[in-house]
Protein backbone atom coordinates (compact mmCIF):
# COMPACT_ATOMS: atom_id res chain seq x y z
CA UNK A 1 0.00 0.00 0.00
CA UNK A 2 1.57 3.41 -0.93
CA UNK A 3 2.44 5.20 2.35
CA UNK A 4 0.58 8.57 1.59
CA UNK A 5 2.54 10.98 4.00
CA UNK A 6 5.55 10.79 1.92
CA UNK A 7 5.25 12.45 -1.36
CA UNK A 8 5.92 12.39 -4.56
CA UNK A 9 6.19 9.05 -5.22
CA UNK A 10 8.00 7.52 -7.87
CA UNK A 11 7.65 4.08 -9.61
CA UNK A 12 11.65 3.21 -9.63
CA UNK A 13 14.05 0.79 -8.12
CA UNK A 14 17.83 1.13 -8.76
CA UNK A 15 18.39 -2.64 -7.90
CA UNK A 16 15.76 -3.76 -10.55
CA UNK A 17 16.59 -5.69 -14.18
CA UNK A 18 14.89 -2.90 -15.45
CA UNK A 19 17.00 0.22 -14.59
CA UNK A 20 19.96 -2.27 -14.88
CA UNK A 21 19.26 -2.47 -18.32
CA UNK A 22 19.98 1.20 -19.15
CA UNK A 23 20.46 3.23 -15.86
CA UNK A 24 21.14 6.57 -17.28
CA UNK A 25 18.22 6.18 -19.36
CA UNK A 26 16.08 5.30 -16.03
CA UNK A 27 17.11 8.57 -13.88
CA UNK A 28 16.77 10.43 -17.01
CA UNK A 29 13.14 9.75 -16.97
CA UNK A 30 13.28 10.02 -13.50
CA UNK A 31 14.46 13.05 -13.01
CA UNK A 32 11.87 14.58 -16.11
CA UNK A 33 9.46 14.73 -13.51
CA UNK A 34 11.48 14.83 -10.05
CA UNK A 35 14.58 15.62 -8.46
CA UNK A 36 13.17 13.72 -5.53
CA UNK A 37 10.79 11.18 -4.96
CA UNK A 38 9.78 8.29 -3.08
CA UNK A 39 10.00 5.08 -3.63
CA UNK A 40 8.00 2.17 -2.53
CA UNK A 41 10.87 -0.77 -3.30
CA UNK A 42 13.17 -1.89 -1.41
CA UNK A 43 11.15 -1.23 1.75
CA UNK A 44 10.85 2.17 0.62
CA UNK A 45 13.48 4.92 0.18
CA UNK A 46 13.83 9.06 -0.71
CA UNK A 47 15.55 9.12 -4.34
CA UNK A 48 17.64 11.62 -5.23
CA UNK A 49 18.23 12.15 -8.16
CA UNK A 50 18.52 16.48 -9.07
CA UNK A 51 22.26 17.42 -8.76
CA UNK A 52 21.38 20.50 -6.15
CA UNK A 53 19.19 17.59 -3.77
CA UNK A 54 22.59 15.44 -4.14
CA UNK A 55 25.00 17.97 -3.37
CA UNK A 56 22.85 19.42 -0.52
CA UNK A 57 22.24 16.14 1.16
CA UNK A 58 25.66 14.64 0.73
CA UNK A 59 27.06 18.36 2.66
CA UNK A 60 24.54 17.74 5.56
CA UNK A 61 25.62 15.00 7.67
CA UNK A 62 23.35 15.90 10.94
CA UNK A 63 20.27 15.33 8.56
CA UNK A 64 21.67 13.13 6.14
CA UNK A 65 23.99 10.48 8.28
CA UNK A 66 26.10 7.35 7.09
CA UNK A 67 25.94 6.12 10.55
CA UNK A 68 24.79 2.94 11.17
CA UNK A 69 20.54 3.21 12.72
CA UNK A 70 18.52 0.39 13.12
CA UNK A 71 16.52 1.59 9.79
CA UNK A 72 16.71 -0.85 6.93
CA UNK A 73 18.34 -3.50 9.41
CA UNK A 74 22.12 -4.29 9.70
CA UNK A 75 24.78 -3.66 7.41
CA UNK A 76 26.84 -1.39 5.36
CA UNK A 77 24.37 1.75 5.87
CA UNK A 78 25.46 3.25 2.55
CA UNK A 79 24.02 0.97 0.71
CA UNK A 80 20.40 0.05 0.09
CA UNK A 81 19.77 -2.52 1.16
CA UNK A 82 21.86 -2.91 3.69
CA UNK A 83 24.86 -5.31 2.58
CA UNK A 84 25.69 -7.43 5.74
CA UNK A 85 29.51 -6.83 6.46
CA UNK A 86 31.34 -5.42 9.00
CA UNK A 87 31.69 -1.35 9.62
CA UNK A 88 33.32 0.42 7.13
CA UNK A 89 35.37 3.27 9.00
CA UNK A 90 35.26 6.09 8.33
CA UNK A 91 32.77 5.92 5.60
CA UNK A 92 30.05 4.61 8.28
CA UNK A 93 31.01 7.60 10.95
CA UNK A 94 29.63 11.38 11.19
CA UNK A 95 31.96 14.06 12.03
CA UNK A 96 33.29 14.75 15.15
CA UNK A 97 33.88 11.20 15.07
CA UNK A 98 34.41 11.03 11.73
CA UNK A 99 37.90 13.59 11.11
CA UNK A 100 39.34 11.61 14.04
CA UNK A 101 40.13 8.85 10.99
CA UNK A 102 39.77 10.37 8.07
CA UNK A 103 42.81 12.65 8.84
CA UNK A 104 44.73 9.13 9.54
CA UNK A 105 43.39 8.17 5.94
CA UNK A 106 44.31 11.31 4.14
CA UNK A 107 47.65 11.04 5.12
CA UNK A 108 48.52 7.74 2.55
CA UNK A 109 46.17 8.84 0.17
CA UNK A 110 47.57 12.67 -0.24
CA UNK A 111 48.65 13.56 -3.55
CA UNK A 112 52.23 13.40 -2.47
CA UNK A 113 51.89 9.53 -0.96
CA UNK A 114 50.22 8.08 -4.54
CA UNK A 115 52.77 10.47 -6.32
CA UNK A 116 55.74 7.71 -4.18
CA UNK A 117 53.46 5.29 -5.63
CA UNK A 118 53.84 5.99 -9.66
CA UNK A 119 56.75 3.42 -10.82
CA UNK A 120 54.71 0.26 -8.57
CA UNK A 121 51.52 1.51 -10.72
CA UNK A 122 53.15 1.44 -14.21
CA UNK A 123 55.27 -1.44 -12.59
CA UNK A 124 52.21 -3.58 -12.47
CA UNK A 125 49.84 -2.21 -15.38
CA UNK A 126 53.08 -3.22 -17.85
CA UNK A 127 52.76 -6.62 -16.12
CA UNK A 128 49.05 -6.55 -16.89
CA UNK A 129 49.60 -5.56 -20.67
CA UNK A 130 52.89 -8.32 -21.04
CA UNK A 131 50.59 -11.13 -19.87
CA UNK A 132 48.57 -10.86 -22.62
CA UNK A 133 50.56 -8.61 -25.73
CA UNK A 134 51.95 -11.31 -27.53
CA UNK A 135 48.66 -13.11 -28.03
CA UNK A 136 46.83 -9.97 -29.08
CA UNK A 137 43.98 -11.18 -27.42
CA UNK A 138 42.82 -10.39 -23.67
CA UNK A 139 39.55 -9.82 -21.62
CA UNK A 140 39.60 -6.39 -20.51
CA UNK A 141 37.44 -7.39 -17.68
CA UNK A 142 40.49 -9.10 -16.32
CA UNK A 143 42.19 -5.46 -15.74
CA UNK A 144 40.22 -5.91 -12.36
CA UNK A 145 43.72 -7.28 -11.30
CA UNK A 146 45.89 -4.28 -11.51
CA UNK A 147 44.20 -2.04 -8.89
CA UNK A 148 43.67 -5.58 -6.94
CA UNK A 149 47.51 -6.03 -6.57
CA UNK A 150 48.57 -2.18 -6.90
CA UNK A 151 46.11 -1.83 -3.51
CA UNK A 152 47.55 -5.22 -1.55
CA UNK A 153 51.02 -4.07 -2.06
CA UNK A 154 50.74 -1.18 -1.08
CA UNK A 155 48.66 -2.06 1.98
CA UNK A 156 51.11 -4.53 2.89
CA UNK A 157 49.37 -7.40 2.23
CA UNK A 158 51.63 -10.32 0.33
CA UNK A 159 50.35 -10.34 -2.97
CA UNK A 160 51.21 -14.63 -3.62
CA UNK A 161 47.57 -14.52 -3.16
CA UNK A 162 46.47 -11.64 -5.49
CA UNK A 163 44.37 -13.43 -7.54
CA UNK A 164 41.72 -13.84 -5.05
CA UNK A 165 41.17 -10.79 -4.22
CA UNK A 166 40.23 -10.01 -7.73
CA UNK A 167 38.78 -12.92 -8.75
CA UNK A 168 36.13 -12.64 -5.23
CA UNK A 169 35.32 -8.62 -5.92
CA UNK A 170 34.39 -9.14 -9.31
CA UNK A 171 32.50 -12.54 -8.45
CA UNK A 172 30.65 -10.17 -5.55
CA UNK A 173 29.85 -6.85 -8.04
CA UNK A 174 29.42 -8.87 -11.40
CA UNK A 175 28.42 -13.15 -10.83
CA UNK A 176 24.14 -13.51 -9.73
CA UNK A 177 24.07 -14.68 -6.03
CA UNK A 178 23.19 -18.29 -7.13
CA UNK A 179 25.98 -18.89 -9.02
CA UNK A 180 29.58 -20.84 -8.27
CA UNK A 181 31.56 -18.16 -8.47
CA UNK A 182 29.55 -16.04 -6.08
CA UNK A 183 29.64 -18.51 -3.76
CA UNK A 184 33.35 -18.96 -4.12
CA UNK A 185 33.68 -15.53 -3.32
CA UNK A 186 31.34 -15.24 -0.02
CA UNK A 187 32.01 -18.79 0.99
CA UNK A 188 35.49 -19.05 0.50
CA UNK A 189 37.68 -16.21 -0.95
CA UNK A 190 36.34 -13.02 1.14
CA UNK A 191 36.75 -14.69 4.90
CA UNK A 192 40.24 -16.25 3.27
CA UNK A 193 41.23 -12.62 2.45
CA UNK A 194 39.85 -11.32 5.86
CA UNK A 195 41.64 -13.61 7.50
CA UNK A 196 45.33 -12.57 5.65
CA UNK A 197 44.20 -9.35 6.58
CA UNK A 198 43.70 -9.69 10.27
CA UNK A 199 47.10 -11.75 9.95
CA UNK A 200 48.99 -9.02 8.25
CA UNK A 201 47.69 -6.34 10.61
CA UNK A 202 49.01 -8.25 13.98
CA UNK A 203 52.23 -8.99 12.25
CA UNK A 204 52.57 -5.53 11.58
CA UNK A 205 51.64 -4.25 15.09
CA UNK A 206 54.25 -6.89 16.16
CA UNK A 207 57.11 -5.88 13.65
CA UNK A 208 55.84 -2.36 11.31
CA UNK A 209 57.52 -2.07 7.90
CA UNK A 210 57.27 1.14 5.71
CA UNK A 211 53.94 -0.14 3.89
CA UNK A 212 50.62 1.45 4.32
CA UNK A 213 49.45 -0.95 7.35
CA UNK A 214 52.61 -0.14 9.75
CA UNK A 215 51.23 3.34 9.31
CA UNK A 216 48.13 2.61 10.36
CA UNK A 217 48.66 0.54 13.14
CA UNK A 218 51.18 2.79 14.60
CA UNK A 219 48.52 5.70 14.76
CA UNK A 220 46.42 7.05 17.65
CA UNK A 221 42.75 8.14 17.96
CA UNK A 222 41.94 10.34 21.62
CA UNK A 223 45.38 9.66 23.22
CA UNK A 224 44.53 5.64 22.59
CA UNK A 225 46.58 3.32 20.03
CA UNK A 226 44.16 2.30 17.09
CA UNK A 227 42.81 -1.29 17.57
CA UNK A 228 43.26 -3.94 15.01
CA UNK A 229 39.20 -4.26 14.48
CA UNK A 230 39.59 -0.24 13.50
CA UNK A 231 42.70 -1.13 11.59
CA UNK A 232 40.98 -3.55 9.52
CA UNK A 233 37.63 -1.65 9.37
CA UNK A 234 39.92 1.08 7.07
CA UNK A 235 41.96 -1.77 5.44
CA UNK A 236 38.93 -3.53 4.24
CA UNK A 237 37.01 -0.46 2.92
CA UNK A 238 40.41 0.48 1.33
CA UNK A 239 40.38 -2.67 -0.92
CA UNK A 240 36.50 -2.71 -1.72
CA UNK A 241 36.14 0.94 -2.32
CA UNK A 242 39.31 1.05 -5.14
CA UNK A 243 39.13 -2.01 -6.66
CA UNK A 244 35.95 -2.50 -8.89
CA UNK A 245 35.31 1.25 -9.18
CA UNK A 246 38.78 1.85 -10.56
CA UNK A 247 38.38 -1.35 -12.73
CA UNK A 248 34.41 -0.18 -13.63
CA UNK A 249 36.00 3.23 -15.01
CA UNK A 250 38.86 1.83 -17.00
CA UNK A 251 36.83 -0.96 -18.75
CA UNK A 252 33.97 1.43 -19.45
CA UNK A 253 36.36 3.93 -20.64
CA UNK A 254 38.03 1.63 -22.99
CA UNK A 255 34.49 0.36 -24.72
CA UNK A 256 33.71 3.64 -25.29
CA UNK A 257 37.25 4.45 -26.83
CA UNK A 258 36.81 1.17 -29.02
CA UNK A 259 33.59 3.08 -30.35
CA UNK A 260 34.84 6.75 -30.91
CA UNK A 261 38.23 6.40 -32.99
CA UNK A 262 38.33 10.01 -33.49
CA UNK A 263 38.63 10.50 -29.17
CA UNK A 264 40.83 7.57 -29.42
CA UNK A 265 43.43 8.68 -32.39
CA UNK A 266 43.50 12.26 -30.05
CA UNK A 267 44.46 10.45 -27.19
CA UNK A 268 47.25 8.96 -28.43
CA UNK A 269 48.80 11.96 -30.55
CA UNK A 270 48.62 13.39 -27.71
CA UNK A 271 48.87 11.93 -24.16
CA UNK A 272 48.53 14.96 -21.99
CA UNK A 273 44.87 15.14 -22.92
CA UNK A 274 44.10 11.84 -20.75
CA UNK A 275 43.76 13.86 -17.32
CA UNK A 276 41.12 15.86 -18.38
CA UNK A 277 39.44 12.60 -20.44
CA UNK A 278 39.41 10.51 -16.80
CA UNK A 279 37.86 13.66 -15.44
CA UNK A 280 34.77 13.01 -18.10
CA UNK A 281 35.03 9.44 -17.94
CA UNK A 282 34.42 9.53 -13.93
CA UNK A 283 31.19 12.03 -14.74
CA UNK A 284 30.01 9.99 -17.69
CA UNK A 285 29.90 6.30 -16.21
CA UNK A 286 30.09 7.16 -12.47
CA UNK A 287 31.83 3.48 -11.48
CA UNK A 288 29.39 4.02 -8.06
CA UNK A 289 26.42 5.10 -9.25
CA UNK A 290 24.41 5.83 -6.30
CA UNK A 291 25.05 5.76 -2.09
CA UNK A 292 22.92 5.72 0.73
CA UNK A 293 22.01 8.07 4.14
CA UNK A 294 19.48 7.90 6.82
CA UNK A 295 17.39 10.86 7.79
CA UNK A 296 18.27 11.70 11.52
CA UNK A 297 14.91 13.91 12.01
CA UNK A 298 11.37 15.21 11.04
CA UNK A 299 12.28 17.68 8.13
CA UNK A 300 11.05 19.31 4.76
CA UNK A 301 13.77 18.81 2.19
CA UNK A 302 13.27 20.42 -0.55
CA UNK A 303 9.30 20.72 -0.36
CA UNK A 304 9.85 16.40 0.32
CA UNK A 305 7.94 15.47 4.03
CA UNK A 306 11.16 12.95 5.18
CA UNK A 307 10.73 11.42 8.48
CA UNK A 308 13.61 10.20 11.05
CA UNK A 309 14.57 6.72 9.99
CA UNK A 310 13.88 7.34 6.31
CA UNK A 311 16.72 5.81 4.17
CA UNK A 312 18.02 7.91 1.21
CA UNK A 313 19.81 7.36 -2.10
CA UNK A 314 22.02 9.83 -3.46
CA UNK A 315 22.47 9.45 -7.62
CA UNK A 316 25.98 10.37 -8.13
CA UNK A 317 25.26 9.23 -11.37
CA UNK A 318 22.07 11.24 -12.30
CA UNK A 319 23.91 14.39 -10.76
CA UNK A 320 26.17 14.06 -13.46
CA UNK A 321 23.83 13.66 -16.28
CA UNK A 322 22.15 16.93 -14.61
CA UNK A 323 22.06 19.92 -17.17
CA UNK A 324 20.51 22.15 -14.05
CA UNK A 325 23.82 21.61 -12.84
CA UNK A 326 25.46 23.02 -16.17
CA UNK A 327 27.23 20.51 -17.41
CA UNK A 328 26.33 21.00 -21.59
CA UNK A 329 24.93 18.42 -23.25
CA UNK A 330 25.43 15.93 -20.53
CA UNK A 331 24.93 12.66 -22.37
CA UNK A 332 27.47 13.49 -24.73
CA UNK A 333 31.07 12.49 -23.64
CA UNK A 334 33.74 15.45 -24.50
CA UNK A 335 37.06 14.20 -23.53
CA UNK A 336 38.15 18.14 -22.96
CA UNK A 337 35.39 19.16 -20.80
CA UNK A 338 36.31 21.31 -18.35
CA UNK A 339 35.85 23.01 -15.94
CA UNK A 340 34.15 19.05 -14.73
CA UNK A 341 32.55 19.12 -11.13
CA UNK A 342 31.51 15.62 -11.41
CA UNK A 343 30.27 14.08 -8.21
CA UNK A 344 31.71 10.61 -9.28
CA UNK A 345 33.94 10.52 -6.22
CA UNK A 346 31.25 12.30 -4.00
CA UNK A 347 30.63 15.05 -2.46
CA UNK A 348 30.83 16.62 1.14
CA UNK A 349 33.10 15.21 4.42
CA UNK A 350 32.85 11.77 2.55
CA UNK A 351 34.41 12.65 -0.80
CA UNK A 352 36.55 9.90 -1.78
CA UNK A 353 39.64 9.20 -0.50
CA UNK A 354 41.23 6.86 -2.81
CA UNK A 355 40.52 9.55 -5.87
CA UNK A 356 44.11 10.44 -6.38
CA UNK A 357 45.00 6.58 -6.65
CA UNK A 358 41.76 5.85 -8.77
CA UNK A 359 42.95 8.17 -10.71
CA UNK A 360 46.55 7.26 -11.48
CA UNK A 361 45.84 3.93 -11.98
CA UNK A 362 42.98 4.72 -14.70
CA UNK A 363 45.68 7.23 -16.17
CA UNK A 364 48.60 4.70 -16.21
CA UNK A 365 46.01 1.79 -18.04
CA UNK A 366 44.58 3.69 -20.30
CA UNK A 367 47.64 5.25 -21.37
CA UNK A 368 49.61 2.14 -22.03
CA UNK A 369 46.39 0.39 -23.28
CA UNK A 370 46.50 3.34 -25.81
CA UNK A 371 50.48 2.91 -26.32
CA UNK A 372 50.93 -0.58 -26.86
CA UNK A 373 47.46 -1.91 -27.85
CA UNK A 374 46.32 1.12 -30.19
CA UNK A 375 44.18 -0.83 -33.23
CA UNK A 376 42.45 -2.42 -29.78
CA UNK A 377 38.83 -3.57 -30.95
CA UNK A 378 35.76 -5.07 -28.08
CA UNK A 379 33.76 -7.56 -29.72
CA UNK A 380 30.57 -6.30 -28.36
CA UNK A 381 28.26 -9.63 -29.37
CA UNK A 382 30.14 -10.96 -26.32
CA UNK A 383 30.68 -8.13 -23.68
CA UNK A 384 28.57 -8.66 -20.71
CA UNK A 385 27.88 -6.08 -18.25
CA UNK A 386 27.20 -6.78 -14.28
CA UNK A 387 23.76 -8.24 -13.64
CA UNK A 388 22.99 -5.47 -10.91
CA UNK A 389 24.20 -1.88 -11.89
CA UNK A 390 22.43 0.15 -9.08
CA UNK A 391 25.67 0.84 -7.30
CA UNK A 392 28.31 -0.27 -9.33
CA UNK A 393 28.40 -0.25 -13.17
CA UNK A 394 30.72 -2.48 -15.08
CA UNK A 395 31.57 -5.07 -16.93
CA UNK A 396 32.46 -9.23 -16.33
CA UNK A 397 33.39 -9.82 -19.83
CA UNK A 398 34.96 -7.52 -22.28
CA UNK A 399 36.46 -9.61 -25.47
CA UNK A 400 39.36 -7.39 -27.25
CA UNK A 401 42.00 -8.40 -29.87
CA UNK A 402 44.86 -5.83 -31.14
CA UNK A 403 47.76 -6.07 -33.06
CA UNK A 404 50.24 -8.55 -31.05
CA UNK A 405 53.29 -6.77 -29.50
CA UNK A 406 55.98 -7.51 -27.58
CA UNK A 407 56.70 -7.96 -23.80
CA UNK A 408 58.93 -5.62 -21.76
CA UNK A 409 59.75 -8.24 -19.33
CA UNK A 410 58.05 -7.61 -16.27
CA UNK A 411 56.73 -10.09 -13.77
CA UNK A 412 54.56 -9.42 -11.04
C1 LIG B 1 37.41 5.48 -10.00
C2 LIG B 1 37.57 5.14 -8.81
C3 LIG B 1 36.70 5.48 -7.63
C4 LIG B 1 35.41 5.94 -7.54
C5 LIG B 1 34.45 6.24 -8.67
C6 LIG B 1 35.11 6.11 -6.13
C7 LIG B 1 33.90 6.58 -5.64
C8 LIG B 1 33.69 6.94 -4.32
C9 LIG B 1 32.53 7.63 -3.81
C10 LIG B 1 31.32 8.05 -4.65
C11 LIG B 1 32.70 7.82 -2.48
C12 LIG B 1 31.75 8.60 -1.54
C13 LIG B 1 31.14 7.75 -0.47
C14 LIG B 1 30.01 8.43 0.28
O1 LIG B 1 29.78 9.63 0.13
O2 LIG B 1 29.32 7.73 1.04
C15 LIG B 1 33.97 7.24 -2.13
C16 LIG B 1 34.49 7.19 -0.86
C17 LIG B 1 35.64 6.48 -0.54
N1 LIG B 1 36.53 5.89 -1.41
FE1 LIG B 1 36.42 5.92 -3.41
N2 LIG B 1 36.21 5.72 -5.41
C18 LIG B 1 37.20 5.35 -6.28
C19 LIG B 1 38.48 4.93 -5.97
C20 LIG B 1 38.92 4.68 -4.69
C21 LIG B 1 40.20 4.10 -4.36
C22 LIG B 1 41.29 3.69 -5.35
C23 LIG B 1 40.21 3.96 -3.00
C24 LIG B 1 41.28 3.39 -2.12
C25 LIG B 1 42.48 3.73 -2.08
C26 LIG B 1 38.96 4.52 -2.49
C27 LIG B 1 38.63 4.62 -1.16
C28 LIG B 1 37.54 5.32 -0.69
C29 LIG B 1 37.30 5.56 0.73
C30 LIG B 1 38.20 5.12 1.88
C31 LIG B 1 36.10 6.28 0.81
C32 LIG B 1 35.39 6.75 2.08
C33 LIG B 1 35.79 8.15 2.40
C34 LIG B 1 35.10 8.68 3.64
O3 LIG B 1 34.11 8.16 4.10
O4 LIG B 1 35.62 9.67 4.14
N3 LIG B 1 38.21 4.92 -3.55
N4 LIG B 1 34.56 6.72 -3.27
Amino acid sequence: MTDQSRCPVAHFDHNSPEHSADPIGSYSKFRSKHDIAWSEANGGYWVLAGYDAVFEAARNDDIFTSRRTPSGGDGLSVVIPKTPMHQHIPIELDPPEFRKYRKIVNLITAPAAVGRMTDMIAHYTTWFIDEVIEAGECDFSDIIGVPSIVTIDWLGIPTDEWRRYSSAHRATLASPQDSPEFKQAVEVDLPACSAQMHETIAARRESPTDDAISFLVQQSIDDRPITDDEVFSIVELLISGGVGTTASLVSQALVWLHQHHDARQKLIDDPSLLDHAVEEFLRYFSPTQALARTVTQDIEFKGCPMREGDRVLLSWASANRDEAAGFENPDELDIERWPNRHTAFGLGVHRCAGSHLGRAMACSLIGQILERMPDFAIDESKMQRYIRQGVNVGFRSLPATFTPGVRRSMSA
